[in-house]
């Protein structure tokens, strides 16, 4: 069978300075030819650069830090590739971000920067890079979704209609650039213990049952062999691949009726978090 053409590729991974992006970076750099690792945090960009170009003497690792929530910077990014004649084979669309909480209390600042990554970043350098990847008939699209993108929870609106986004549109993509022989792939991790949870602001204090929490490397693992060999979708852990299949069979109703009391507990967390954070503020 055809593999996904990870081996002496050009791969351009996003969210490369932490977790699951870090991870992908680790296993993706001793197969391939040069590894273009975009990020924001330069100093985590740099010393990972370093130390994966010490380690993968064969591959050429660049950075390119990027804020792929500004417009602009996305644009020049995509420019100066294009103008420096940089052939990306592989795309990793790694980079995101959550947002936890109930959606009348959300910041929209918060809202928009993640629609603008999650969504509008992940899409745009798919348009840049998949038509080379059509024309010379080679290349793949690996996109980090969420196990959110296959479900729907309180507290994340947002953030799960963006995974929804990214699962859609890349189940759709698949069968658009199929007959090119490119490869695309959307993994849906459950809990992996990242800076996710960190950026997203859980103010519940609540983890993630043992059973279903998976490593940054674990992930990373699962997702390069289910794109390698060519899955549409891959879940890591078998804890998650069990949770999505009972999520897969329980009727929508129940599952509505089950997340309400999730929805009243989640807003009186909140309500007290935010309380708790004014009287800081105040000085109380
Ligand atoms: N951890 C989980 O439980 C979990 C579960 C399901 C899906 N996922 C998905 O997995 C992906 C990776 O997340 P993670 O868990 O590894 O979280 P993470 O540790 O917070 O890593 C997020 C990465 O995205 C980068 N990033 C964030 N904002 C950016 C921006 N504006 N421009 C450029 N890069 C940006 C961060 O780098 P800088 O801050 O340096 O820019 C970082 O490298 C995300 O798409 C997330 O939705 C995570």
């Amino acid at each position: 069978m055809m593999r996904a053409p990870i081996a002496g590729s050009t791969a351009l991974l996003t969210g490369a300075s932490s977790g699951i992006g870090e991870a992908l970076a680790r296993r993706l750099a001793p197969r391939v030819k040069k590894l273009v690792l975009v990020a924001r945090r330069v100093d985590r960009l740099e010393r990972l650069m370093g130390e994966l170009a010490l380690a993968n003497p064969h591959a050429e690792i660049a950075i390119e830090p990027c804020d792929l929530a500004d417009r602009t910077a996305l644009t020049a990014l995509c420019d100066k590739l294009a103008q420096e004649h940089v052939t990306i084979d592989v795309l990793v669309n790694n980079a995101g971000m959550g947002d936890m909480g109930m959606f009348d209390l959300a910041s929209w600042e918060k809202t928009e920067q993640m629609l603008e990554l999650n969504v509008r970043a992940l899409t745009y350098l798919t348009h840049r890079l998949v038509p080379g990847m059509v024309t010379r008939g080679r290349g793949g699209v690996l996109n980090i979704s969420s196990s959110f993108g296959l479900a729907f929870l309180p507290g994340f609106a947002a953030y799960i209609g963006t995974k929804h986004f990214v699962t859609g549109f890349t189940e759709s993509l698949r069968l658009d650039v199929a007959h090119a022989g490119v490869v695309v792939t959307q993994v849906c991790p459950g809990p992996v213990a990242t800076e996710f949870e960190k950026v997203a602001g859980n103010f519940t204090g609540a983890r993630a049952p043992w059973f279903i929490e998976l490593s940054a490397d674990a992930c990373a693992k699962a997702a390069l062999r289910g794109f390698s060999r060519r899955r549409a979708l891959v879940i890591p852990g078998l804890g998650m691949k069990v949770m999505m299949a009972l999520h897969a069979l329980t009727p929508k109703v129940l599952l509505r009726l089950l997340a309400l009391p999730m929805a009243r507990w989640l807003r009186r967390r909140q309500e007290r978090h935010l309380a708790e954070e004014r009287a800081r503020a105040e000085g109380r």
